[in-house]
């Protein structure tokens, strides 16, 4: 008898890495469960669907495991109509996530790796292929529902989140999109941009509200190498990418070294790419780094006036830089004048180790009233991406209230507007939470006329949710 030794790295240590372990833990079932307990009362007017994506990886991860670059993806939905809930949840069914529940194990190296399986193990169709990784958001545009990678191809999903295959836009669009692309609300047009390691380095499109393409990927100009972003922004008049100098260093990666270089010294840079088409305008400042943007909008619509853009700041982009600075977040804002190509920025919050900016969608790329995000209240054990609170900030007179969640740990806040009123102070922020005591984990309604007062409802998980990233409310009629 011959035993065959498994290909690729050696797992990883699961029990002993806080993003695979604990509240991170991934889950395998994919269930549905109707009639969740609910403690206190759901909003009888609140009536769709909240979606959140996030990585969890089915099998241990061969070689390395980079949070929250990595990992299989799984959306969980929980369906709220007539004061009740049901949940459902399902991985994003890649083929190199179904090659791998085939093989009963994880089949290609982590990110760090560069492992990726040959055609004995996987056939010849995926042998060589990097993962897929459909994990990060989860948005709905066009009568489409899309698990979005990080600058590559998205997922499809049925209603019923059943993978339906990876979705290229007919054609248009086959280098794939960011995982935070933004729906204009006055036009419903989606605007997306992509990196590449690969000329053009950097591209923008537009879907139109029915999802055909109404811009093909256009090259942002003088963008001569390969340049990480996250997240991105829109006002009524230009696109607006922050380009801080995160680069990709394929030769480095050759050397032995990183495959991400960061270059302080280069500063950072903002993007305002007209709308129409126009010539890119630039803006410059001293270095910072920012993985989400709140929102931006123009000073003046009607004028080349500048835009101001809310976000999250960090002076170095953790776990990718050296540990040479301190490394500080919380809420800024940009002055961005493109006449002089300068960014004035200055501090809305404290910095305290906060993430995940959302404000009403419905004010994406206009003056928004309030910024949502998680929060941390001092805690010494919360690992990198918990939060145990959730912060709700008024930009124009820097209000801001917390909602301390004591032993809940909290996701990222959606906005899920009252039907037929618009106001931001009415309808509620909703997020998933997991006790840290005994795991449990709910589904929490905040009143956004009091969120410091905190959940109106809660419902009961029928499983553990793991904390996760990004996420989406869907109105059922819409
Ligand atoms: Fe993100």
């Amino acid at each position: 008898m011959t035993t065959t030794v498994p290909s690729g790295p050696p797992p990883v240590d699961a029990v002993h890495d806080p993003h695979l372990s604990g509240l991170f833990e991934p889950v395998i079932d994919e269930i549905d469960a109707g009639d969740l307990e609910v403690i206190g009362e759901l909003p009888p007017d609140m009536d769709g669907t909240y979606l959140r994506n996030g990585p969890n990886p089915r099998f241990t991860p061969l070689g390395s495991y980079v949070y929250p670059l990595e990992g299989d993806g799984m959306v969980h939905g929980l369906v709220v109509s007539e004061g009740r809930a049901r949940y459902s949840n399902r991985f994003v069914h890649t083929p190199m996530l179904d090659a791998e529940i085939a093989a009963g194990r994880a089949l290609w190296g982590g990110l760090m790796t560069g492992y990726t399986p040959g055609a004995d193990e996987v056939g010849p169709s995926l042998a060589g292929l990097t993962k897929d990784l459909p994990d990060i958001n989860v948005v709905r545009h066009g009568g489409k529902l899309l698990a979005l990678a990080e600058s590559n191809p998205p997922y499809a999903l049925s209603p019923e989140l059943a993978t339906l295959g990876k979705e290229t836009f007919g054609g248009s669009i086959p280098a794939g999109i960011c995982a935070h692309p933004k729906v204009d609300p006055r036009t419903g047009e989606m605007i997306v941009f992509c990196y590449g390691l690969e000329p053009p380095y950097l591209t923008w499109s537009v879907l139109g509200p029915d999802g055909g393409t109404r811009r093909a990927p256009t090259a942002v100009p003088t963008v001569d190498e390969p340049v990480m972003i996250h997240d991105m922004a829109i006002t009524a008049r230009y696109v607006v990418l922050v380009l801080g100098p995160l680069y990709f260093d394929v030769a480095a990666v050759m050397r032995g070294g990183s495959l991400l270089s960061w270059r302080p010294d280069d500063g950072t840079r903002v993007a305002l790419i007209p709308r129409d088409g126009g010539p890119v305008r630039w803006a410059h400042s001293d270095v910072f780094w920012t993985w989400h943007s709140a929102n931006a909008y123009d000073v003046d619509e009607s004028a080349d006036g500048g835009v101001v853009l809310d976000y999250v700041q960090w002076s170095r982009p953790a776990g990718l830089s050296p540990r040479d600075t301190p490394l500080v977040g919380g809420i800024a804002r940009a002055e961005i004048d493109p006449a002089r190509g300068t960014i004035t920025r200055r501090m809305l919050t404290e910095p305290q180790g906060m993430e995940f900016p959302r404000v009403d969608d419905r004010r994406l790329g206009r003056r928004h009233d309030v910024v949502a995000l998680g929060a941390k209240t001092g805690r010494v054990d919360l690992t990198t991406g918990e939060f145990d609170a959730v912060l709700f900030l008024e930009p124009a007179t820097g209000t801001a209230v917390t909602w301390e969640a004591g032993d809940l740990s909290v996701g990222e806040p959606c906005f899920v507007p009252k039907p037929g009123v618009d106001d931001s102070a009415q309808g509620w922020w909703v997020t998933f939470a997991t006790d840290r005591t005994d795991r449990t984990s709910w589904f929490v309604v905040i009143p956004a006329a009091d969120p410091g007062s905190g959940p109106v409802a809660r419902v009961r998980m029928p499983a553990r949710v793991p904390l996760g990233l990004h996420g989406a409310w869907l109105p059922t009629q819409e």
